[in-house]
């Protein structure tokens, strides 16, 4: 069995690198956009850090007629175009060694065959270890029918020793039932410890760093409630439109492809309590908890905000709106900003709002989770003196410019006393000389490691659909079109007037 230790609990444990045992990685779903651009690089920058084992074996399974060498050169140009890391020849020959592809569909019992006799192949020749971790990059109708095959062709049999975990993308269902559906499906075949959802926004570091700077410092977490905090705003916003992915976008939506599961994760880990390690079980408890505690205020008319986008400007370019893009129906109702209002009900956070919003074309891309404090109870100067006094604020910059900004009122050198609003940063570049691993290199080798703290867990993701359905269906029940934004703009006017009606406004970030 895998004797990895979570180094958060042993100090002794934390400077020892963290690499994977012998093992074999079968990738579904390996022609993809994920697959070339994040997975196969991911895979490579962990082998280039030293952190897989010479032992391992990386199997693409696909419809493609490939040979083995065919694969390789996708995963070469992928890395090529994509690691993070620099290209080192030994590196790849290598990885080269264990890389295998496997041509078939899902229907076929030739093809889960040949996957096995590929798989016992690697197991003999390069000594994976009967190791084997599935990588479900398919849409989740594909599930059913791969489960069914894994078992069937024995691939996903327990023997002493050894290890098999799957790998889930998300869309983890589209509302409550069908995640409880196909939740069934997968744990029919593998015990909830052997199921790891990806959520790659759990494995970013930025993420992780809210972690640390919450339950590592003594400053922040005396003020982190309503006693401080007027309201949190967690901002996803992205300048692409939908490109090529209509197929996979549209009928989906923002609130489906995000929210329910980066938006909510970040809520969870900036409002739960402090847990009592990091251990899986203890995370996820706390996160579980103030999810079971959240929703979205009835009256989803006045609290959420739904808009598409139509053609505008962004960065200096014309660019088409969504119902224009290629695959995308004339009356397509599915939107690309979603902002809602979520309360939580326990001590800490009554009476605090949670903005969540994401969307697609917006000014420019940025992630960040921002809260903003109450006024001081008195302030001992004119109103003149504080017109350019903002809110106090502290945000967390995930993505870009990565780091943490303190916003608060300094006094503007002169004779008269005048506050005007100053920024305090903390960037990760001036700080740390290591660079951030990508998301995925950080999942994939905890997949492989068998650590399962950054993947949330069934209970979770059916918090998040309980969350989200009731919006969902309302705007269903609308069937009506979303409202329009002009592409480059920071949404719908009605996003504006759903924080207004609290007194608040969005950020610009
Ligand atoms: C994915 C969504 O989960 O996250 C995409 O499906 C989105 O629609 C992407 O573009 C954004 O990820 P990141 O890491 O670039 O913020």
């Amino acid at each position: 069995m895998n004797s990895y230790q979570n180094p958060l609990r042993d100090p002794q444990d934390r400077r020892l690198p963290r690499i994977a045992g012998p093992c074999v990685l079968v990738i579904f779903g390996v022609t993809g956009d994920l697959s070339r651009k994040k997975l196969m690089p991911a895979v490579y920058d962990l082998a280039n850090r030293g952190l897989l084992p010479p032992g391992f074996g990386l199997v693409g399974f696909a419809r493609r007629d490939w040979a083995d060498q065919d694969f390789a050169k996708e995963v070469h140009d992928a890395v090529k175009e994509h690691a993070r890391t620099p290209f080192r020849e030994e590196v790849w020959e290598q990885l080269l060694e264990g890389i295998r592809f496997v041509s078939g569909t899902f229907d076929s019992d030739e093809s889960f065959e040949s996957l096995k006799k590929t798989i016992v192949e690697l197991d003999t020749t390069r000594g994976t270890g009967g190791n084997h971790a599935f990588y479900l990059s398919i849409p989740p109708s594909g599930f059913e029918q791969v489960m069914s095959q894994l078992a069937k062709h024995g691939l996903a049999e327990r023997h002493a020793g050894t290890w098999n975990r799957v790998v889930i993308e998300k869309p983890f269902g589209h509302d409550l039932a069908s995640a409880k559906e196909l939740n069934a499906v997968v744990e029919r075949l593998f015990t909830p410890q052997e199921v790891f959802r990806i959520d790659h926004y759990l494995g970013k570091e930025t993420v992780q760093n809210l972690l640390a700077l919450r339950f590592a410092n003594q400053m922040f977490e005396p003020i982190w409630n309503n006693h401080y905090v007027s309201h949190v705003e967690i901002t996803m916003a992205e300048d692409i439109g939908i490109g090529g992915r209509a197929g996979y976008f549209d009928g989906i939506g923002s609130a489906r492809d995000v929210m329910q599961n980066h938006l909510l994760q970040l809520l969870a880990l900036t409002a739960m309590e402090e847990p009592t390690s990091f251990e899986a079980s203890q995370l996820r408890a706390e996160k579980k908890k103030v999810l079971a505690a959240a929703h979205v205020p009835q009256h989803y008319d006045l609290h959420t905000a739904r808009g598409q986008y139509a053609a505008g400007w962004q960065g200096g370019e014309a660019v088409i709106g969504y119902l224009e893009e290629e695959g995308v129906p004339a009356d397509s109702k599915t939107e690309t900003y979603a902002a809602i209002r979520v309360d939580i009900d326990n001590r800490r956070w009554a009476g605090v709002p949670f903005y969540l919003r994401t969307a697609k074309r917006m000014p420019r891309r940025v992630t960040e989770v921002a809260l903003s404090f109450k006024r001081a109870p008195h302030l001992p100067f004119t109103v003149t003196d504080t017109e350019e006094l903002g809110t106090n604020a502290l945000v967390m910059r995930i993505q870009p410019d990565e780091g943490v900004t303190l916003r608060f009122g300094a006094k503007v050198p002169g004779t008269q006393m005048e506050i005007r609003e100053v920024s305090m940063d903390f960037a990760y570049g001036g700080s740390f000389t290591e660079s951030s691993p990508e998301a995925y290199e950080r999942l994939i080798l905890d997949v492989l490691l068998g650590d399962p703290p950054l993947f949330p867990q069934q209970e979770e993701v059916e918090l998040s659909w309980q969350i989200l359905d009731p919006v969902l269906e309302y705007w269903a029940s609308l069937d009506s079109q979303p409202d329009q934004y002009p592409a480059g703009t920071w949404g719908p006017e009605s996003s504006f007037e759903m924080v207004a009606r609290d007194g608040n406004s969005w950020r610009r970030p």
